[in-house]
């Protein structure tokens, strides 16, 4: 191991987010030359062989951890998760509604996005309890006519994630699955439509990994400027125009990774489960010191978001118990554990690629801050 290596810290951020550490070193090792090309992945064409491998080995390597069919297209896109608000409406409203289920503030920036291109039906909305649990299917308001169900499958900032994918019969689910992509397996059937940014749980920061079912195409409109339009965008096989090349280069070395390491989702998810029981059973063996943000049968496998109490009970003093904890844990390596602003307290997120060491050594803080501070 090098000295760059050895004194890395533990990254709880919620992305960009910790990558496998044999990643960084197979890119590091290879960032002057690929082996036999002579030249660096930042340097190669766009249009040359080398990187139609490096693209086709991310698409295979895709459709073996997904089992994805054969009518079941990728794109390596840019604009982040952001762009796909607007692009999924643009391409597949086709002059319909669609439905979409309100979980937390991303499924609200998507709807807010995708009432610039359409009309929304929200089929349910969590706003009333803070966005702390998730619906049952009784409870959604879908219509049989939507041109999709769109559904952010893991809410990043609020930490509550779907164990399983909403009921909606006929209709195309749309997944916004950006920060638990990867981390099991899907019912790819059951999908027209899964988008994902990198930054969380497959590579960089700056490419986008779209799915998408090939009868959804019909949809697209043809005055759809090319770079926002799927079906010349799949004509082009993500290379209209320079697709971020490094970025699908990550891909590719983050699935081999998991491929590697776990061969299935199955076996992906197991691990997730593992890791995050640990930070969950701190929270509930802390008697009320550490109180979760999610409903207990909604808690995220990917952000485990909780609040600290302190014995006089006053907000204030809850503050500024959560920023020592923060800053302790920083000392000890544990770093990046704030949460987000609008939500306040912990956050800790433990994608793929955060070691159960670093999520073991979260578990024994917590009890040590507990046992000191309570
Ligand atoms: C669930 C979810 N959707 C969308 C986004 C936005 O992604 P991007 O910054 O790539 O547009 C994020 C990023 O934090 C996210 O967690």
């Amino acid at each position: 191991m090098t000295d760059s290596v050895a004194s890395r810290v533990y990254n709880f951020s919620p992305g960009p987010a910790v990558l496998p550490e044999p990643v960084l070193q197979e890119a590091r090792d290879q960032l002057m030359a690929l082996p036999g090309v002579g030249m660096s992945v930042l340097e190669i064409s766009h249009r040359s062989k080398t990187f139609d491998q490096i693209l086709e080995a991310a698409d295979a390597n895709l459709r073996k951890l997904l089992s994805l069919p054969d009518d079941y297209h990728i794109l390596f896109l840019q604009g982040g998760a952001r762009l796909q608000f607007s692009m999924v409406p643009m391409n597949l409203l086709a002059g319909q509604a669609a439905d979409y289920i309100l979980t937390g503030s991303w499924g609200k920036q998507a709807i807010a996005e995708a009432r610039l291109a359409g009309t929304v039906h929200v089929a349910w909305d969590g706003g009333e309890t803070h966005y702390d649990h998730l619906p049952s299917n009784d409870q959604l308001q879908l219509h049989d006519d939507a041109a999709y169900v769109h559904f952010t499958s893991n809410e990043t900032i609020q930490g509550v994630q779907f164990g399983v994918e909403p009921g909606t019969g006929k209709v195309p689910l749309v997944c916004d699955a950006s920060s638990d992509f990867l981390s099991r397996p899907l019912d790819i059937p059951r999908y027209g439509l899964i988008y994902a940014c990198a930054q969380k749980n497959v590579g960089p920061a700056g490419v986008t990994v779209v799915i998408l079912r090939n009868d959804l195409l019909d949809r697209v409109p043809d005055n759809l400027p090319g770079m926002l339009n799927y079906r010349f965008q799949v004509e082009q096989k993500s290379c209209y125009n320079t697709p971020p090349v490094f970025g699908v280069y990550m891909v590719r070395l983050v699935t081999q990774w998991l491929l590697d390491t776990f061969g299935t989702l199955d076996a992906v998810d197991r691990h997730n489960r593992q890791k995050a029981a640990w930070l969950y059973d701190a929270v509930d063996r802390s008697q009320g010191f550490y109180a979760g943000h999610a409903a207990l049968d909604c808690r995220s496998l990917m952000n485990v978001t909780f609040r600290l109490r302190a014995a006089d009970g006053r907000a204030e003093s809850d503050e500024a118990l959560q920023k020592q904890f923060v800053a302790e844990a920083a000392e000890r390596g544990l770093c990046e554990l704030k949460g987000h602003r609008s939500v306040g307290g912990i956050r800790a997120s433990i994608y793929n690629a955060m070691p159960p060491e670093g999520v073991a050594a979260l578990a024994e803080f917590m009890d040590d801050f507990r046992d000191r501070h309570a």
